[in-house]
């Protein structure tokens, strides 16, 4: 098994603002030994932590993030739209080569999901192989709904293949991109599914479970969750 069960997702977004580098630390601090974050690439080839197309609903700033530099991004508050307390107001959109290091201070896994917008596919996978070849980091694994992505990124890390709806030729791209986990959407995944690809050897994980009651399937490897505290003991 390449994750363990619990992996935090966009770091542990249930307890702490998402994608951010205080949602990391708190997803250790609930005991997980992974965590999922979403890389997106900016208009200067910087890569940053963010799930959204637009700043909106994470950050004080408004607009798509297509056209944004990270002289645009470093500034923003990431934190203070979270609860009811301000308590991560000043909390800062990380760059991922911030949040490997966090990772690897904390001893945790990171799962890097390639967040690809229109075309960019390549140039992401690219700039993400760039910054793991200079930045000292833990384990991690490199996951995508764009194939393509996966295809070009030529880094060491293993591969895992997300999908919403497993398509009928999901074995062929696992094996042409040499894919050694598969992420399904929980709401949509059937037994028969997990079952078929645990035979050929790769590893399942679910996303997002956040109530026990959702844990439906077995011989899973993993899930994802926004509260571990929650799912502790359900996989
Ligand atoms: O990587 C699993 C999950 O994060 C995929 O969906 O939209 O939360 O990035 P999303
Ligand atoms: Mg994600």
């Amino acid at each position: 098994m390449i994750m363990p069960s619990l992996i935090g997702h966009r770091g542990c977004a249930g307890h702490a603002p998402e994608n951010t580098l205080a949602s990391i630390k708190m997803a250790a601090q609930m005991g997980c030994g992974w965590i999922e974050a979403d890389a997106s690439l900016l208009v200067d080839g910087s890569v940053i932590l963010f799930h959204d197309d637009t700043l909106d609903r994470c950050t004080n700033g408004v607009g798509p993030i297509e056209n944004l530099t990270w002289a645009d991004v470093r500034l923003l508050d990431a934190g203070a739209w979270w609860g009811t307390g301000r308590q991560y107001a000043g909390v800062h959109v990380p760059l991922l080569s911030e949040a490997l290091m966090c990772c690897k201070s904390l001893g945790l896994g990171f799962n890097i999901e390639l967040k690809v917008r229109g075309d960019e596919g390549e140039k992401l996978a690219f700039a993400v192989g760039e910054i793991l070849k200079t930045v000292d980091h833990g384990p991690v694994l490199i996951s995508s709904f764009d194939m393509g992505a996966l295809q070009v990124f030529a880094g060491d890390a293993p591969k895992g293949l997300l999908y919403d709806i497993l398509p009928d030729d999901w074995e062929k791209t696992a094996q042409n991109l040499d894919a050694k986990t598969v992420h399904l959407w929980a709401e949509k995944a059937t037994q028969d599914q997990v079952d078929v690809i645990k035979h050929t050897g790769r590893a399942v994980y679910l996303f997002t479970i956040n109530d026990k009651s959702q844990m439906k399937l077995h011989n899973v490897d993993g899930v994802f969750t926004d509260f571990p505290d929650r799912i502790a003991g359900a996989v």
